[in-house]
């Protein structure tokens, strides 16, 4: 069922919430839910009680909008997500990164789990988004022209260099070694052939999932600097021993939930640290 409620209201319930008025937004998929613990928390609120927010309904998604400091930072994190697969419309998946853009949110995170592709990818890895390829096979953008919006948005640096940078500082500042690669999404919910994924592997994919393309190209259609982190919770079909489950991703995310909370407590930190002239300047420089 479509929304006629319009993402600025949404955004004004939230400005009714709390005074604070982050800049950066987190969205917390699976294996990052764990960050919720380390926020300093002003203000929760549940989907159901935004006008116009989609419900979640899968296991492992709360569906809860936080204001909070993470470290120093203020920030909203948004943990949990409405997937397509679960029967929702794109433009219900995206009306939350409607909202934040209505808000006043600059800079957004963007996290999930995800199967790994590419060889050197172990269980419980994490990978920075520098690219995505949509094999969705929908595109959340489209539909009616929206007035004072870009109809045809232009994907070339859709992952921002400078937050990305900010990401890799955050890994070494917690020893981790974070990989970078291309996400490839898919619609779900059922996971991937073998087939299919050598067919990926050979697009050039290093990781494959079900969510977080839809949230970058709203994001980016209103200008929205974004990154997106993956967790790899599993060897992608046909490239480990065994079959897949939803199991298997829930328990790799929870052995390494306390790494995504350091990784996400640096980033924050580094963020609140770095000015915008500074990650402007790493675009030109940063990994
Ligand atoms: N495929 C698609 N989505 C996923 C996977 C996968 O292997 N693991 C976690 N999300």
């Amino acid at each position: 069922m479509e929304s006629d409620v319009s993402p600025q209201t949404a955004a004004a319930r939230l400005r009714q919430l709390s005074p604070l008025r982050p800049r950066l937004a987190i969205l917390l998929g699976s294996g990052f839910h764990h960050v919720l613990s380390a926020l300093r928390v002003d203000k929760k609120i549940h989907f159901t009680k935004i006008p116009g927010f989609p419900v979640p309904t899968i296991n492992g998604h709360a569906g809860e909008l936080v204001f909070g400091r993470l470290g120093a930072t203020p920030v909203l994190v948004l943990s949990g997500r409405a997937h397509f697969y679960e029967g929702h419309s794109m433009e219900q998946v995206i009306f939350p990164i409607r909202t934040l853009a209505a808000f006043g949110i600059r800079d957004l995170l963007l996290t999930n789990a995800a199967g790994g592709i590419n060889p050197d990818f172990r269980r419980g890895d994490f990978m920075v988004v520098t690219d995505h390829i949509n094999l969705m096979g929908a595109n959340p953008l489209r539909g009616p022209a929206v007035s004072g919006l870009n109809r045809f948005v232009d994907l070339t640096d859709t992952y921002d260099k400078g937050l990305r940078a900010l990401l890799f500082r955050a890994g070494k500042k917690c020893h981790l070694r974070l990989h970078r690669g291309i996400y490839l999404a898919v619609s779900g919910p059922s996971y991937e052939t073998p087939a299919e994924i050598r067919a990926f592997a050979r697009l050039g994919a290093d990781a494959v999932g079900m969510s977080t393309v839809p949230e970058a190209l709203a994001a980016r259609q209103y200008g929205l600097n974004v990154a997106a982190m993956s967790c790899i919770t599993n060897p992608a079909a046909g490239m480990g021993k065994g079959p897949l489950s939803h199991a298997e991703v829930l328990k790799t995310a929870k052995k390494v939930e306390f790494l995504a909370v350091e990784l996400l407590k640096n980033f924050t930190n580094s963020y609140g640290k770095t000015d915008e002239a500074w990650r402007r300047q790493t675009e030109t420089t940063g990994r």
